[in-house]
């Protein structure tokens, strides 16, 4: 059974480890991000956007898909279905289509706004059992569609968020979606041990995962982090070996245009980023 993300991140909060959240896009990431959280018992969060539900046709394929192949690939370690930086509309269509965690992203409203709506969902989500992630200070990049301009956050506002009951606080400290730029500044610790202090000990997200140096990933969880969300490199591994497949002209050999053979390095290459990510951000054998 999928099960809602907080206990699993109160325990990484506690244990100083991080729990992964993996953006899914189709069947073979979520069939690769699942058959590796079992092999390494590791927890993971499956991190889906709107984009990529729009893509499944819908949050409730999802939904079943997940649902499903947890069951039938007869897993035991926990993993939770949550949505990536929901708007209104994708939270109300998540808590209908039986997700079991909802991230509310009201960082792009006036902050009254965010706290006003932030508190209707933490009620909702919890009605459901749900668990709920909410944000403050919007992080940098694009991310299907959601632009931020990546400001820091201010440790109050995460305070006053916090207050709210959110289960899990997202936080700009610089951090951005998508691959970093040259001469990116890092992430600032400064703020990220202001906004821990303020916040009585909630975990706290880092999204932004893909190309994070180990070092600044280990001083974040030490500073409160506990969920790193990430996507881009895992497109980026399943890009690099579908591309090397075709360049070596795999796919004319024999049956390799056979989708099963073709998707496989792909399929492979995403496994094996969520097993690096895993043994990064310590939660191997955690489950
Ligand atoms: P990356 O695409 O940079 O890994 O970020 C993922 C993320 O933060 C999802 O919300």
């Amino acid at each position: 059974m999928l099960v809602n993300a907080k206990e699993m991140l109160q325990k990484a909060a506690k244990g100083g480890y991080a729990v992964a959240q993996i953006n899914i896009n189709n069947l073979e990431w979520t069939k690769a991000t699942l058959t590796m959280a079992q092999e390494q018992k590791s927890p993971v969060i499956l991190g889906v956007t709107g984009g990529a539900a729009k893509w499944m046709v819908s949050f409730a394929t999802v939904t079943a898909m997940a649902k499903e192949m947890y069951k039938s690939l007869g897993l035991t370690v926990p993993v939770a279905i949550h949505l990536d930086h929901g708007s209104d509309e994708q939270c109300h269509a998540c808590i209908e289509a039986g997700f079991t965690s909802i991230m509310f992203d009201g960082s792009h409203y006036p902050f009254a706004e965010n706290i006003a709506k932030t508190k209707d969902f933490v009620a909702l989500a919890h009605a459901k059992g749900m668990s709920i992630e909410a944000e403050v200070g919007s992080i940098g990049g694009e991310e299907d569609g959601v632009v931020g301009a990546g400001d820091l956050a201010d440790p109050e506002e995460c305070r006053q968020i916090a207050a709210l009951g959110v289960d899990f606080l997202a936080a700009g400290i610089g951090n951005i979606h998508g691959q970093y730029p040259e001469g990116w500044l890092g992430l600032d610790f400064d703020v990220l041990g202001k906004i821990r202090d303020a916040c009585g000990g909630i975990p706290l997200v880092l999204h932004g995962g893909t190309g994070i140096p180990a070092e600044m990933i280990q001083k974040a969880i030490s500073l409160g982090v506990a969920k790193i969300n990430v996507n881009t490199e895992l497109q980026l591994s399943f890009a690099a070996a579908t591309r090397k497949y075709i360049e070596d002209g795999k796919d004319k050999a024999g049956k390799g245009f056979d989708p099963r053979k073709l998707l496989n390095p792909g399929y492979e290459a995403i496994r094996q980023t969520v097993k690096e990510k895993f043994e990064l951000f310590g939660s191997v054998g955690k489950a």
